[in-house]
């Protein structure tokens, strides 16, 4: 990488400082050097884009609290990636940062290769959210809902039709087009609440604890829906349930106060914790954090 962005200031001086050049080189030079640029901007990209987040020292705090401290995390584009931890533990704090709806103390986070900090507007262009509080209007149906969300990015009648068509497949909403999203179980209210996430076609989709709150039955379903999107959207679900996180991901960060303490696939925690048992392993991680 250093190679090449040394490279391009040699091509840039060389156009400059050599007046007795023929035309004819200097239009070599010069498409020479468009073509570095060219190569120095798509390996930037190549090498950001890997990582759909990528934080480096991320921090909030709270007056006294220090609610997420000096994370850490590295999710890959595509990965279904869960941040496991207990109440408190910083995971919605964290997806708050990463979503650009509250600004890191310190640090900065990099997600689809735009800085939170420098870029939020092209961040918001490129994540979905559903977030832990629901996001559904109670007194609109559910059709309405994925309307005024259509509305929200300026799509015109057609693509609003064809959106609602499709998500309604996607998330099996048929019964409940017509329904009041307020009077409409926890379940099927973030069945809803996700598709009006997908509306924008995002690239990136945080699940702010999904489940919370879910009977065993909503919970598998809502498994389900997030399993059919798994590849085609880069996901972070936040979660205590450590099955959920064990049976959904590809890779899974433990947070505990504010601290991203062990991450990797399901089988790397164990091993790391010396334990076949996800849950042992989890509580051996935790508790080894506080020593
Ligand atoms: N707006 C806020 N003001 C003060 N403290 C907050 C605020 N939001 C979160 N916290 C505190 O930060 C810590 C982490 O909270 P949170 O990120 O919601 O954790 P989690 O989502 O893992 O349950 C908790 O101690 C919580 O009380
Ligand atoms: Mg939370």
């Amino acid at each position: 990488m250093d190679g090449v962005t040394s490279v391009t200031p040699f091509f840039i001086a060389a156009t400059d400082e050599t007046p007795s050049m023929t035309e004819e080189a200097r239009i070599n030079i010069f498409s020479m050097q468009s073509a570095m640029i060219d190569c120095e901007n798509k390996l930037k990209w190549r090498i950001t884009y890997m990582w759909a987040i990528k934080t480096t020292g991320l921090t909030k705090r709270y007056k006294n609290l220090t609610a997420v401290d000096v994370l850490s995390l590295e999710i890959r584009q595509g990965e279904l990636f869960a941040l496991l931890g207990v109440n408190g533990a910083g995971k919605t704090t964290a997806v708050k940062m990463l979503s650009c709806l509250t600004k890191p103390s310190e640090g900065d986070a990099e997600v689809g290769g735009y800085s939170i900090l420098k870029n939020p507007e092209q961040v918001k262009r490129l994540i979905g959210v559903s977030p832990q509080e629901t996001a559904v209007a109670p007194n609109l149906s559910v059709e309405e809902n994925l309307q005024l969300i259509c509305g929200v990015h300026g799509f015109n009648r057609e693509k609003t039709e064809t959106k609602i068509r499709e998500l309604t497949s996607q998330f099996s909403l048929e019964s409940v087009l017509k329904r009041k999203a307020g009077k409409l179980s926890g379940g099927w209210q973030r069945r809803v609440s996700i598709a009006m996430a997908l509306i924008s076609e995002p690239e990136i989709l945080f699940l702010d604890e999904p489940t919370l709150g879910l009977d065993v039955i909503a919970r598998h379903d809502l498994w389900e829906a997030i399993r059919d999107l798994k590849g085609r959207v880069t996901i972070i679900l936040t979660t205590h349930y450590m099955e959920e996180a064990e049976v959904l991901s590809d890779r899974i960060g433990i947070m505990k106060s504010g601290k991203l303490l062990a991450a990797g696939t399901a089988e790397e925690l164990k091993e790391k914790a010396g334990t076949a048992d996800f849950e042992k392993a989890f509580v051996s991680i935790v508790k080894e954090g506080e020593v």
